[in-house]
């Protein structure tokens, strides 16, 4: 419940206005706590008529200056173009840097960027070595936004997961798939605790506490295998037969092939222990009855 999610927030200054480039996933569920802490958000989409669509902001079209008339806080949920460039930098640069009321500049990029550590945990101090091509774009996309100097910080995220994108859409469709590759984790982060992140992230910003990179992740990196047996055990779905990643990987999309080759758990104790998150769902066990609760609220699944 969005109510949930406020009750732990300080509330903004009250004339603050919050620019969300991106209202895909996380920036319509950002742009939602935002309104109920009080406060103006605009949020954009590239099509006319999408869900949500404040405004039309797309690397082709022109943007009216009055979008920033009064923002204080913007916020990039849009990932890079394919030559690397980032589409908010690339068309908006000049409107930033003379947006004199910004006090705070999000960027929504991944922890894809650090590369593969073997299983090893990451935190922010650990060295970035992306690997796969889209962690590389995302790395120099980071450094676009942090050259320019504006009040900049960069959350990097793991696997986004909420109502609507969890384990028990495949398991509800009949698509999911068991692939059994030991030792291998996924570190993860619920949609909630992203817009939670974002305006606690704000606030501290605002005293001063305003590291420029954080990682955003629950306390439990696990193996897919685990998190799909616990969604079919809430579901009361059966799983279907585990199959070794080696005979898996034959049928994969190159994208979902390059998740699989890279392991990593990431560490969230600069948000969670030294700048005092507390996570509203920790664990996958916790946001997956968050998912459970709302697909059958909407009726999805049978009880
Ligand atoms: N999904 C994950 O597991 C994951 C993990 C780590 C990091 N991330 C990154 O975190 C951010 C938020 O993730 P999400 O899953 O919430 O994203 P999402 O649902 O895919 O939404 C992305 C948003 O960016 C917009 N967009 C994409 N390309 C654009 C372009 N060239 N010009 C203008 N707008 C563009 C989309 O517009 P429309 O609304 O018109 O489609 C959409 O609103 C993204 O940058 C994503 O790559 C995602």
């Amino acid at each position: 419940m969005i109510e949930d999610i406020v009750k732990r927030l300080d509330p903004l200054p009250p004339k603050s206005k919050l620019i969300i480039f991106g209202g895909g996933f996380s920036g319509q569920r950002i742009a939602c706590v935002g309104r109920h802490l009080g406060i103006k958000v605009l949020c954009s989409r590239r099509q006319e008529n999408s869900k949500g669509a404040d405004f039309i902001f797309n690397s082709d079209k022109e943007l009216s200056s009055e979008i920033f008339e009064g923002a204080t806080h913007i916020l990039s949920c849009i990932p890079p173009l394919s030559n690397g460039e980032d589409p908010v930098l690339i068309k908006l640069k000049t409107q930033l840097l003379n947006s004199k009321n910004l006090k705070w500049v999000g960027y929504l990029s991944t922890t894809g960027v650090y590369g593969d550590t073997r299983g090893e945990w990451v935190n922010e101090n650990s060295s970035t070595n992306p690997k796969q091509e889209r962690s590389i774009r995302r790395f120099s996309c980071e450094k676009q936004w942090l050259a320019t100097k504006l009040p900049i910080q960069i959350l990097r995220l793991p696997g986004i997961y909420g109502p609507g994108r969890s384990a028990f859409e495949s398991l509800l469709s009949g698509t999911t798939k068991m692939v059994d590759k030991p030792g291998q984790v996924f570190s993860r982060i619920h949609v909630d605790d992203i817009a939670g992140s974002v305006f606690f992230l704000i606030n501290l910003f605002a005293q001063g506490k305003n590291p420029s990179v954080v990682n955003v992740a629950d306390n439990l990196p696990t193996n897919n295998t685990e998190v799909i047996t616990f969604a079919a055990k809430i579901a009361k779905k059966s799983l279907p037969t585990s199959v070794p990643f080696e005979i898996a990987k034959k049928t994969m999309s190159p994208m979902a092939l390059s998740f699989w080759q890279e392991n990593r758990k990431v560490d969230n104790k600069l948000l969670c222990k030294k700048l005092g998150y507390s996570l509203i769902y920790p664990d996958f066990k916790s946001g997956l009855k968050n998912c459970f609760s709302n697909l059958k609220s909407q009726k999805r699944i049978a009880t």
